[in-house]
C-alpha cells in the first residue's frame, strides 16, 4: 500500500501551519479610525514628522539602525528613489545580482541606468562578490547587492570592493526587514537601503516602500526625489529638481505602525524556529540548510530557502520532490523562476522610454550567471515566511514530512 500522500497515503500535515498573513489588531484598527476622523490623510509637507508616515519613517529607520528614513509608494519606485540620490546619470551601468525580484534591475532602466547582472555565491544564495569585482567596467558607479530571501548578504565584501572603485552602494533590502548583519539591521549599511512594503513582505501595507540612509545629503535628496522636488523646511511651492510623488499616504503608515509593533518578536520568531528546522534538515540525506555564514546574526526571511540534491535524493528532480512535499501538506516554492537577465524583456531588449546615452545595455542572453540558473532550475526550494510564526512543532511536522518523502523515494521514480 502507498505511504506517500501525492499516491493516496495519509498525510502528515493535515493542520495550518505557523500564521495566517498579513496580521493585523488593536492598533492598525485605531490608527485607521484616528487617520480617518482627523482628516490628514496625507503626510503633509514641513510638520511631517508629526504625521503617521513622518513616525513611521523614524520608527522604522531606528529599528533597522538608520539615522533617516523615507517612506514611498511601493519597493521598486524606493529603488528608483535611491537611485536618483546617488545622482544616476544616463548609461551609467549599475552591478546586480542574477537571483532577485526583476525589479531591483528594471528600476536600474526606469532612471536610464544599465543592470549589469552577475553570478551568486552557491553557498548562501546572495552576490557573489567575485562576480560583481570582475563585471566592474569603465561606466560602473555602483553596486545593488540584494538580502535575497532575506538573508544578509556579504556586505564587507561588497564595501571593500566599493571603496576600492569609488562606488555607492545601495543594498535592495525588500526582503529584509529585521534581519541582522554583524548585528546591524540590513539597509543601514550601504549609502542607501531600499525596501519593499508590500503584501507577502514581513512587513506590510499591501504595497509601500522605504529608503534608509545614514547620509544627511542623501537623506535630503530622497525627501525631495519623492516629493516633487521639494526640500524640507522651504517654502510648499518651491520646488528644486525635477521629481515625481511618490509620497505615502496617512493609510499606509498607520497599518504600518502596527506591524512594526510586532517586528522584532516576528523576526525573533522566524529565526529561531529555522534554526531548529537547519539542524533537522542536517540529518535528512539530499537535503541540506544554508549553512549561516558568520556575519547573519539575525535571518528574519521574506522565503526561507533550503537546498535539494537529487543526487543524494534517489535521482528524482525537483519538481517530483515539491510535488510529493506539496501532497503531504507541505507548500513549497523555487525562487523566481530564472535568473533575471533570462526575462523576456531583457532578451527582446524591450527598454520602453529608456535612453542610455552613448551606452548601450548589453546582450543579456550572453550574459552567464551559471550557479543562479543550477540553483532555480535544480536546487534551490523555498519556504513562505509565515510558515515559521507557529512553535516548534510545526517544524517538526515539516521535517516529519521531508523525511518521510526521503524514505518513500522509491514511489516517486
Ligand atoms: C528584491 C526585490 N526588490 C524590489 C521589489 C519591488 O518591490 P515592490 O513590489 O514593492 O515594488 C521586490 C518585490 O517583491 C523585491 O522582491
Amino acid at each position: 500500500m502507498a505511504k506517500l500522500a501525492i499516491n493516496d497515503g495519509p498525510k502528515v500535515i493535515d493542520r495550518q501551519l505557523g500564521k495566517d498573513w498579513p496580521i493585523s489588531g488593536d492598533i492598525e484598527r485605531e490608527n485607521l479610525m484616528e487617520v480617518l476622523e482627523s482628516g490628514r490623510w496625507w503626510r503633509g509637507s514641513g510638520d511631517s514628522e508629526t504625521s503617521k508616515v513622518g513616525r513611521f519613517e523614524q520608527a522604522f529607520a531606528e529599528f533597522q539602525d538608520a539615522k533617516y528614513g523615507v517612506a514611498i509608494t511601493n519597493g521598486t519606485q524606493a529603488i528608483e528613489c535611491a537611485l536618483k540620490a546617488v545622482g544616476i546619470e544616463p548609461g551609467d551601468e549599475v552591478i546586480v545580482p542574477a537571483a532577485t525580484f526583476v525589479a531591483s534591475a528594471t528600476a536600474c532602466i526606469l532612471v536610464n541606468a544599465i543592470p549589469i547582472v552577475v553570478d551568486i555565491d552557491p553557498e548562501n544564495y546572495q552576490i557573489d562578490p567575485d562576480a560583481a569585482a570582475a563585471a566592474i567596467g569603465e561606466r560602473t558607479v555602483g553596486i545593488l547587492p540584494v538580502h535575497y530571501g532575506g538573508y544578509p548578504c556579504d556586505m564587507d565584501a561588497v564595501q571593500q570592493i566599493a571603496d576600492r572603485h569609488g562606488l555607492w552602494v545601495i543594498e535592495d533590502a525588500a526582503h529584509a526587514h529585521g534581519s541582522l548583519w554583524n548585528g546591524r539591521g540590513c539597509g543601514s549599511i550601504g549609502d542607501i537601503g531600499s525596501f519593499s512594503l508590500q503584501m507577502g513582505k514581513t512587513l506590510t501595507a499591501g504595497e509601500g516602500g522605504i529608503c534608509l540612509t545614514n547620509d544627511d545629503d542623501l537623506a535630503a535628496m530622497l525627501y525631495s526625489y519623492h516629493h516633487i522636488g521639494r526640500f524640507e523646511g522651504r517654502p510648499f511651492y518651491e520646488h528644486h529638481i525635477v521629481a515625481s510623488n511618490l509620497r505615502m499616504t496617512e493609510w499606509q503608515a498607520a497599518v504600518l505602525l502596527g506591524g512594526l509593533s510586532r517586528l522584532e518578536d516576528q523576526a525573533e520568531t522566524r529565526d529561531r524556529n529555522a534554526r531548529y528546522l537547519e539542524d533537522g534538515l542536517r540529518q535528512i540525506e539530499g537535503v541540506a540548510p544554508i549553512e549561516r555564514d558568520e556575519w547573519v546574526t539575525r535571518w528574519n526571511f521574506y522565503f526561507y530557502h533550503f537546498k535539494f540534491h537529487s543526487e543524494q535524493f534517489g535521482g528524482i528532480p525537483r519538481a517530483r520532490f515539491v510535488e510529493a512535499l506539496g501532497a503531504e501538506g507541505l507548500g513549497c516554492g523555487s525562487g523566481h523562476l530564472h535568473p533575471i537577465q533570462q526575462n523576456p524583456l531583457f532578451v527582446e531588449r524591450n527598454w520602453g522610454p529608456a535612453c542610455f546615452g552613448d551606452n548601450e545595455p548589453p546582450d543579456y542572453p550572453s550574459m552567464p550567471t551559471p550557479e543562479c540558473e543550477r540553483i532555480y532550475e535544480e536546487e534551490g526550494i523555498s519556504l513562505n515566511h509565515r510558515l515559521f510564526l507557529g512553535g516548534t512543532e510545526d517544524m517538526d511536522l515539516m521535517l516529519e514530512a521531508i523525511q518521510k518523502v526521503r524514505d518513500n523515494v522509491d514511489e516517486l521514480r
